[in-house]
């Protein structure tokens, strides 16, 4: 078993429901070993500028059910130059932090790596409303940002079925389109828009002439932020008006932001950051660095870092020349399944709504 005297925990990157659950866990964990623990302040910035608090157990306490992020969050451009690394590694020695747990998404999880390959092993713990993680099933916060966005969209839905009227929904999720499909299916939909399936505008408009001939008062249409027009304008609000001069069906526009980012944690995303945080520093235990904690197929796991990032640009088709040269032909191998997987489950599910929708 590894010894560590303290440990930090960090939140980077945009804050997700379930970061204070996994904080709690973290905390909790690391002081049933004797471990002692340094909340890190504003993501990666509080190790550049030394701004922690101790955390004991009752600092941890009531915080399971809290939206955001006590901690705190940043994206931080310093931490990426050698000069912001230094003062970081600095900062956790002089704190004694000879181990760090880094709760975010993909950005996170490269400062972790960072970390740990100068010497402070690091796990990272997904929390994102995303879920844009591709190596692993789930992301902490995407169940609570999920369950606001569906209602959100049922009280929408009540104010188009009085007025016969659409209502176009633009939903976060960056380039990952799993929010938009998943709370689209949820909310009946009559058409979704993601990044990751080409969309048809001709078929979508038929549909609402037809459902309005059909009797239909009240449709919604879930619009992902990460579809843009061929001259880069956010897709919902065009469609809106598209909608609206095509159909003849009065039409308004809601884009849900950072709404979908606050709240409580839903009992999904708190039981899997108080089991992915439990986990990463039972994994600093046995003496693993420069890994994440995922979830696959309803099991709690971990991947290693570089592993879980070249996965993720694989998916997104962003690999750089050569960046798969360090890795096994199984590993490659491994790295395909999961995008496969990932694509068909996506592509599954659109085929579901538009088997529904009309
Ligand atoms: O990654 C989480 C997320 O909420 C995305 O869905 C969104 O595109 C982005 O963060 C917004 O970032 P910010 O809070 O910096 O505006």
């Amino acid at each position: 078993m590894a010894k560590f005297d303290t440990i930090g925990v960090l939140t980077s990157g945009g804050d997700a429901p379930g970061m204070n659950t996994a904080i709690r866990a973290i905390t909790r964990r690391a002081l049933q070993h004797g471990i002692k623990v340094k909340g890190i302040l504003g993501g990666y910035s509080g190790l550049v500028n030394d701004s922690m608090i101790d955390l004991g157990a009752r600092d941890v306490s009531n915080i399971e059910y809290l939206g955001g992020t006590i901690l705190y969050s940043d994206r931080c451009l310093e931490f990426k130059t050698e000069e912001g690394m230094q003062a970081a590694i600095a900062t956790c020695k002089r704190h004694n932090i000879d181990a760090i747990v880094a709760i975010g998404g993909d950005g996170t999880f490269r400062g972790a790596t960072d970390l740990s390959l100068r010497g402070i092993p690091t796990i990272g713990v997904t929390g994102s409303i995303d879920n844009d993680v591709t190596a692993t099933d789930y992301t902490v916060g995407f169940d609570t940002a999920m369950n606001t966005v569906v209602e959100a969209v049922d009280r929408l839905r009540d104010t188009c079925q009085s007025h016969a009227r659409c209502n176009v929904v633009e939903v976060m999720g960056r380039d990952c389109g799993e929010i938009a499909l998943k709370t689209g299916i949820a909310s009946g939909a009559v058409a979704i828009a993601i990044p990751e399936v080409p969309f048809d505008e001709d078929a979508a408009i038929e549909r609402i002439i037809a459902a309005k001939k059909s009797g239909k008062r009240s449709m919604i249409v879930i619009v992902s932020e990460g579809v843009f027009t061929a001259d880069g304008k956010p897709y919902g609000e065009v469609l809106r008006h598209v909608i609206q001069e095509k159909t003849g069906v009065e039409t308004k526009f809601a884009r849900l932001a950072h709404i979908v980012r606050g709240g409580a944690p839903t009992l999904r995303d708190r039981l899997t950051a108080t089991e992915m945080g439990a986990f990463a520093v039972d994994l600093l235990m046995e003496g693993k660095s420069d890994v994440i904690v995922a979830e696959v197929a309803g099991k709690i796991v971990s991947y290693d870092i570089s592993f879980a990032l070249i996965t993720d640009k694989m998916y997104k088709k962003k690999l750089a020349e050569g960046a798969l040269d360090k890795f096994s032909a199984e590993d490659v191998e491994k790295m395909k399944a999961i995008c496969d997987f990932r694509a068909a489950e996506i592509r599954r599910l659109y085929d579901i709504h538009l088997g529904l929708c009309r």
